[in-house]
Order: C-alpha cells, then sequence, then structure tokens
C-alpha cells in the first residue's frame, strides 16, 4: 500500500466508525497495562505508544506516569478523539501525527508499546525501517512491548492483510539487541463478540 493509501485508509476509518464500531476497541486495556507493570518501569520513565490511534491507554497512563507520554499515529482523527476524551489531560501528551516507518525520533524513550500497528508491515522494508526507528527511540536497557494477532489469530485487520506473530518472529526481525523478557497470548473480544488470538511479546534492549 502507497503512503497516501496507508495514511487515507486509517483517516476514513475513524472519521466513519464510532469506538465501539472497531474490531481493536477496549475499554480497558489490561494486557498491555500488566506487560507495563511487568518491565517496572518507574511512573518518571519516559513511554510511546505507536499506532496508539484512539486507545484508552493513554487514559491509564496519564493517571499513572510523570514522566513524558507520547502517542504515535498516522491518524491525526483517531488522535483528535484521544485528545477530546482526555479533556485538560491531553495537555501532558505529546501526539505524533506520523507513519512510524518515516518518522525522527526526537527523544529517548524507556518502553515502547505497540498494540496491533506492527502486524500492518507485511514487507520485509518496513518491517526493517520499524526496527530503525525503535533502535534510534529506545534507550538502552528499555523495554519493547508488541501486541499481534497470532500465529492462530485472524489474516485481516481493518479490512488490510497483515502479518501473524509470535515470540520467535518477533525475535527474527528486532535481532540479537533485544532479549525476549515474556511471550503471552491474550484472546481479545471485540464489542460484537467475536474472538481474535493474540500474543504480546516483551523485550528488553542489551
Ligand atoms: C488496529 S489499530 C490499533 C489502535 C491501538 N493501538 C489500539 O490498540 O486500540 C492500528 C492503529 O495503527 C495505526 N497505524 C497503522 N499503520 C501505522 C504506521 N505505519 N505508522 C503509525 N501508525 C500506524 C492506525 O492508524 C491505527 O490507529
Amino acid at each position: 500500500m502507497s503512503d497516501v493509501g496507508r495514511s487515507a485508509h486509517w483517516e476514513n476509518v475513524y472519521k466513519t466508525k464510532g469506538e465501539r464500531e472497531v474490531s481493536w476497541f477496549q475499554q480497558h486495556p489490561a494486557p498491555s497495562l500488566d506487560l507495563i507493570a511487568l518491565t517496572g518501569v518507574s511512573a518518571r520513565a519516559a513511554i510511546i505508544d505507536i499506532g496508539g490511534g484512539a486507545s484508552r491507554l493513554v487514559d491509564a497512563l496519564v493517571e499513572r506516569q510523570t514522566g513524558q507520554i507520547t502517542i504515535l499515529d498516522l491518524s491525526k482523527m483517531a488522535l483528535d478523539a484521544a485528545k477530546a476524551r482526555l479533556g485538560n489531560k491531553a495537555a501532558n501528551v505529546r501526539w505524533e501525527v506520523a507513519d512510524v516507518t518515516k518518522w525522527d525520533p526526537a527523544q529517548a524513550y524507556e518502553l515502547w508499546h505497540d498494540r496491533a500497528a506492527f502486524h500492518f508491515l507485511t514487507s520485509p522494508a518496513d518491517q526493517s525501517a520499524y526496527v530503525d526507528r525503535l533502535k534510534k527511540a529506545l534507550a538502552s536497557g528499555g523495554y519493547v512491548i508488541i501486541g499481534t494477532f497470532a500465529l492462530d489469530g485472524p489474516e485481516r485487520c481493518s479490512g488490510l492483510p497483515i502479518v501473524r506473530h509470535d515470540a520467535a518472529s518477533l525475535s527474527e526481525i528486532l535481532g540479537t539487541d533485544f532479549k525476549l523478557i515474556d511471550a503471552r497470548r491474550h484472546d481479545h473480544a471485540t464489542p460484537w463478540g467475536a474472538l481474535q488470538r493474540f500474543q504480546f511479546s516483551t523485550f528488553r534492549r542489551n
């Protein structure tokens, strides 16, 4: 998909669908919060959510973090929806409209979180561009949490083809700089009750 096509797809999704009309909606992002807690990063840590969209993860992060919180997404409309929901608290968050594969990180982060964004990168070139940005943005000793559809999960998301992963395939793509510290599965229930098998892998940068 071209850069324009990718961006237009996501703007259209957030323009035409309400929060509970997208399969990935979670009222409470418990799997992500459990893994962030597992890393033990402090409340002062700088955290970035890649492809955060309009997710409610940021609502929980603004309550627990005093460090910089950044939400990056291709869709301005998605970020505007999250900002509107947060009200005054949105000012405590840095909002970046960018394609992660082309983004130039302006600061270092101690934790990188991605739920259901990486799996849209179907080409080795895009995956490698993602890892380049990760390496530029993540401090040494920092943590990476990546949630994608599992090997027995759906083959498409939001009408787009995706690549399913497990911890081994992610380890291979991230390379030897990253050590796997946790791998777990999660069955996500969509707002209409369908089950989607996810996997979450957590790595620490050496
Ligand atoms: C399936 S949604 C998941 C949203 C959010 N992470 C959540 O868990 O609710 C995927 C998100 O990734 C964003 N996205 C897709 N490709 C991206 C890219 N190359 N760079 C940045 N964001 C991207 C989309 O705009 C969308 O908000």
